[in-house]
């Protein structure tokens, strides 16, 4: 076991799963809050013979809060993948990750990410709802139904595509940020094809069968972890992390993204797709930089507006290795709210700076601002420029730049999830819910602030300390 001496050791520690405990609560949930949060993320990073090398590789550990007459129980288990039964059994890596692989004897290459099944399945980064089905998702196809309530593992989660003559689509790197148009009533993402020619797929959900809509080819596919939507277009942006050469992923044997280079002379190209008929109705170079999170997107006068959590460069990803964030000084970078204004009728797409905060692990009001005019979005972000990890949560004016910020010593917030208030009429009404490691105190508290005046409303703290995730949803069930 590696020794640290950070603030924030527990947020990448080994943690066991908890029963359902009713929580201490300090201040007081709305009444109104009745659903429950599920937020997914890495909860064991080191095993008995090795260690994942990267925050974005550790083992799935789903988390809910239950909220009823504002009382609140925690649980937390294990998603039942194929990786977690294999590297729990073994002790050892057994499928290619994000950054870490297995060691040669063990290693199933044919069987990790290229293709469709069997693969490890760790699906650590989020959760949605497609049909009736609640999946956990990362970035490869193949997703996990479980069950909201009780947090257990139900079934692989397969697209039904390739039944009764339809087109299976092939692909093998997709996004864990699907976005859903309710006026379509369809979900949308990317699926990602490596060949001699790679192509970008955008495609539709609908239930569970997946139908292409539009298909981009490109010789150095480049990473993408989210894309846009307004209410008429899907907004692709390729940065310019990119592979090289397709071939050293299919045939190689290193982790995923160390197949791909940052070379920022290709510039960001914004692809704009029609849903309507798959068209891409328009194409924009900008400046190079990288993003992991599209904020939101819509169109005005002539052009789409596309908001991200922006970066100069893909940096980030090397500093989200767990050796350096388990070092006793880390520090890592944190992204900025960049505007992107990419004119319909052709030319550069231009862009701006937002506000003065750093924001990542962005959120908005996504129901009834998703792809449309917005004002308000909210994340976590870093304090100073030598912040040492996500250690305050913002919300941004998206019109005037101003910024709130809720910061508290030595704590460090995960993503804060909007709830909307029932009926709310505001777009910031609502409550803001976000898992908190204090590091002071060794544990953690779900942290519920007003979202309108960013003020703390209640929190409840955990029986044991939450390590940090990626993102989660609140449902109503
Ligand atoms: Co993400």
């Amino acid at each position: 076991m590696q020794t640290t001496a950070n603030r924030f050791q527990p947020g990448f520690a080994n943690t066991p799963e908890t029963d359902p405990t009713p929580l201490h609560v300090e201040g007081r949930f709305p009444d109104w809050l009745s659903g429950v949060l599920v937020r997914n993320g890495p909860g064991t990073f080191d095993l008995k013979h090795t260690r994942y090398r990267h925050w974005f590789d550790g083992l799935a550990l789903l988390h809910s809060f239950a909220f009823a007459d504002g009382a609140v129980t925690y649980t937390s288990r294990y998603l039942h993948s194929p990786a977690y039964h294999a590297d729990m059994a073994s002790g050892r890596i057994s499928f290619r990750g994000f950054a870490s692989d297995p060691c040669r004897s063990l290693f199933k290459r044919a069987m990790s990410l290229f293709t469709p099944t069997p693969e490890g399945m760790n699906a650590n980064v989020n959760i949605t709802r497609l049909g009736d089905n609640i999946i956990a998702m990362t970035e490869t196809p193949m997703a996990i139904a479980f069950d909201p309530r009780t947090l257990e593992t139900l079934r692989p989660y397969g697209y039904d595509d390739g039944r009764e003559g339809t087109e299976r689509l092939q692909g093998s790197v997709t996004t864990a940020h699907p976005h859903y148009d309710p006026s379509r009533r369809l979900a949308y993402n990317y699926l990602l094809h490596f060949g001699m020619q790679s192509r970008y797929q955008v495609i539709a959900i609908d239930g569970g069968t997946r139908r292409r809509l539009a298909s981009i080819q490109t010789a150095h596919p480049a990473y993408i972890h989210s894309f846009g939507m307004t209410e008429r277009y899907l907004i692709l942006v390729e940065f310019p992390l990119v592979l090289p050469s397709p071939l050293t992923i299919l045939l190689g044997d290193k982790p995923f993204i160390e197949n791909y280079r940052w070379q920022p002379e290709r510039g960001a190209t914004f692809h704009i797709i029609d849903k309507e008929n798959g068209s891409v109705a328009a194409r924009a170079e900008a400046d190079a930089f990288f993003a992991f999170h599209h904020i939101n997107a819509f169109e005005r006068d002539g052009e789409i507006v596309v908001d991200l959590s922006a970066y100069d460069d893909a940096r980030l990803i090397d500093e989200l290795r767990l050796d350096h964030l388990r070092s006793a000084d880390p520090k890592i970078t944190t992204g900025r709210l960049r505007r992107c204004r990419i004119p319909l009728s052709g030319g550069r797409a231009t862009y701006e700076t937002i506000g003065a905060d750093a924001i990542e692990l962005p959120r908005i009001h996504y129901r009834a601002h998703n792809g449309r005019a917005y004002r308000f979005a909210y994340g976590a972000g870093t304090r100073s420029a030598d912040a040492d990890f996500l250690n305050q949560l913002v919300k941004i004016d998206t019109e005037t730049g101003a910024g709130v910020v809720w910061h508290e010593a030595d704590c460090y917030p995960g993503e804060p999830v909007f709830v909307p208030t029932p009926d709310g009429r505001a777009e910031d009404d609502g409550v803001i819910l976000s898992v908190v490691l204090d590091g002071a105190a060794g544990s953690s508290f779900l942290l519920a602030l007003d979202a309108q005046t960013f003020t703390e409303i209640a929190r409840a703290r955990t029986p044991v300390p939450i390590p940090f995730g990626f993102h989660g949803q609140y449902f109503d069930l």
